[in-house]
């Protein structure tokens, strides 16, 4: 039954099988897509799309999301060989592979974006014209405009700019989710406005993305869910982070520089992420606003204890688990729960009138504060900036997390120099490990290095991280930034080489 979901009539002689849909879509086209880490993103036509290609259907794409999406759409595509062009982030091992090898099925030629960003560059037209958009909806309404499922990213630019658009029906997402939504679209330059949000839970448009009956060229209706992740266990070491991160807020609190709720918390993904949130669960911490991209289990969580006031993000993404209980409190969460585009959800503006505390994931730093959060030993692209730059640059506070060490302990998290810049000295605030907290507000870099190698450095890196910063000093007679000049990726040439930054 999804008769009831296209309640604009007319509409209903457009629902068509995924394979007369993928037909739609043409040798060349950008095609931009619903789905934010793996959440709310097309499957039927994608799937039916890498089957014809499978079958002898020629053609490449250049494919446009909102973040990551699942194996349905980025996985099959990829194996197809079928994606030129991907953009702005992603998780997936074979895009990973892809876009860091020349594989026999195709260069995927991978464009990391800030994500609030790109649905401003669609609309400039820098990427060209956008073909079609491939949009998950739990509903059409009356006027033949479209409600989404658990995440908003870019469709509504993608809906606004697209010759024209196909909805994926998916009656495995629940109708509740109508109402979640918040839509808001900015006038570009020069005639943007302040974008009028003042508190983290303000609502300021519709919860429907515009689109009408006439630009949608065809209806799929499908129930495959979301390929949610498990979330892993919450190890020691990610305690223990948590733990001096939490430490830190209250002394912040105690210093008068935060107020006793804190200020709207921005999260990044992943275990460390997740077991600052539930740290906040076990902490004193009350009224807590969240202003972030993404919702998992731990913000849920968060708002089940009363704890988050608010939860405002742009994609809802929980585990199986997770999703079983939204599924069951739907009515509570969706009055608690507010799902935004991505160019709301991470806007420079409103994160800087908000002043959000960002909390991010490094993969390395730099005793200067230089943080690398895409790149493995400089070259190999990870998943992508995400959020992280956009929301450490305008924070009220900026803070990264990171292990001291990575791979067992043979490469330090704590270099001389990143092998790639994401976020510059200039941005980041706070830098935790398991080890401690280097606070680097108000520091020269001589000394941030300082606070960084005896406050966050692994006991095994300390000494050599001490040797590198005081030989540097001699060479450069002690200059604003010292470094060996040609010296600063040693550490890395040496893991490519043995395996281990360490010196044998
Ligand atoms: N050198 C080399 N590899 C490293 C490393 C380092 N210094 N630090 C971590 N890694 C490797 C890990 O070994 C692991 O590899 P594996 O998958 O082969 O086991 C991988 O990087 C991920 O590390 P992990 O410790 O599991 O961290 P995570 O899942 O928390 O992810 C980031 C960390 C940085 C990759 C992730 O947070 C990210 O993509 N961030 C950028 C986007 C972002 O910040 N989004 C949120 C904004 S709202």
């Amino acid at each position: 039954m999804y008769e009831d979901r296209i309640r604009c009539k007319e509409l209903l002689k457009k629902v068509v099988s995924a394979d007369e849909a993928a037909l739609l879509i043409k040798d060349g086209m950008n095609v931009g897509t619903s789905g934010f880490t793996p959440s709310g993103y097309p499957k039927a036509v994608p799937l039916a799309l890498a089957k014809q290609v499978e079958e002898g259907r020629k053609l490449k794409i250049n494919l446009w999301t909102g973040a990551s999406v699942g194996d349905e759409l980025d996985g099959v595509l990829a194996r197809a060989g079928v994606i030129n062009k991907r953009l702005p982030y992603q998780t997936s091992n074979e895009i990973r592979k892809a876009l860091n090898s020349q594989l026999e099925s195709g260069v995927v030629n991978y464009q990391d974006q800030h994500l609030s960003h790109t649905p401003q560059q669609v609309r400039y037209g820098f990427l060209g014209k956008l073909d079609v958009a491939i949009i998950e909806a739990c509903a059409i309404t009356e006027d033949g405009h479209i409600v989404p499922t658990t995440s908003l990213g870019n469709s509504p630019t993608f809906v606004q700019e697209a010759d024209f658009v196909i909805v994926e029906l998916n009656t495995s997402q629940p109708k509740e989710l109508e109402g979640m939504h918040d839509i808001y679209i900015p006038n570009d330059p020069p005639n943007r406005e302040p974008i009028p949000i003042l508190k983290a839970g303000d609502r300021i448009g519709t919860t429907y993305i515009p689109c009408g009956p006439d630009k949608i060229r065809a209806i799929v209706v499908t129930d495959i869910p979301d390929n949610v992740r498990p979330l892993g266990p919450i190890d020691d070491i990610s305690k223990k982070m948590a733990s001096n991160l939490i430490n830190f807020l209250k002394s912040e609190v105690e210093a008068g520089r935060l107020p006793e709720n804190l200020l709207p918390l921005q999260s990044g993904v992943g275990s460390v992420a997740n077991a600052v949130l539930a740290g906040l669960l076990e902490s004193d911490f009350e009224n807590l606003e969240f202003y972030s991209e993404v919702i998992q289990d731990s913000a849920m969580d968060l708002v089940d204890a009363g704890k988050f006031v608010v939860c405002s993000g742009t994609s809802l993404t929980p585990s199986a688990e997770g999703l079983k209980r939204f599924n069951e409190k739907i009515d509570f969460y969706s009055k608690k729960l507010l799902l935004r585009p991505q160019e709301i959800s991470n806007n420079p503006e409103v994160a800087r009138r908000l002043g959000v505390i960002s909390m991010n994931t490094a993969i390395e730093v730099d005793i200067y504060g230089h943080v690398n959060s895409t790149h493995i030993m400089g070259t190999k692209m990870m998943n992508g900036i995400g959020g992280s730059g956009d929301f450490t640059r305008n924070a009220y506070l900026s803070i990264f997390t990171t292990a001291s060490t990575a791979k067992s302990g043979e490469i330090s998290s704590i270099v001389p120099m990143v092998s790639h810049v994401d976020h510059t000295e200039h941005d980041v605030n706070v830098i935790i490990t398991e080890i401690g907290v280097a606070d680097l507000r108000n520091k020269s870099p001589r000394e941030r290095a300082l606070e960084i190698i005896n406050n966050c450095a692994h006991p095994d890196y300390k000494d050599m991280l001490l040797e590198y910063y005081e030989q540097a000093l001699v060479a450069t007679k002690g200059a604003h930034t010292p470094h060996l000049i040609g010296y600063g990726h040693d550490w890395h040439k040496r893991f490519i080489e043995t395996g281990t930054m360490k010196k044998k």
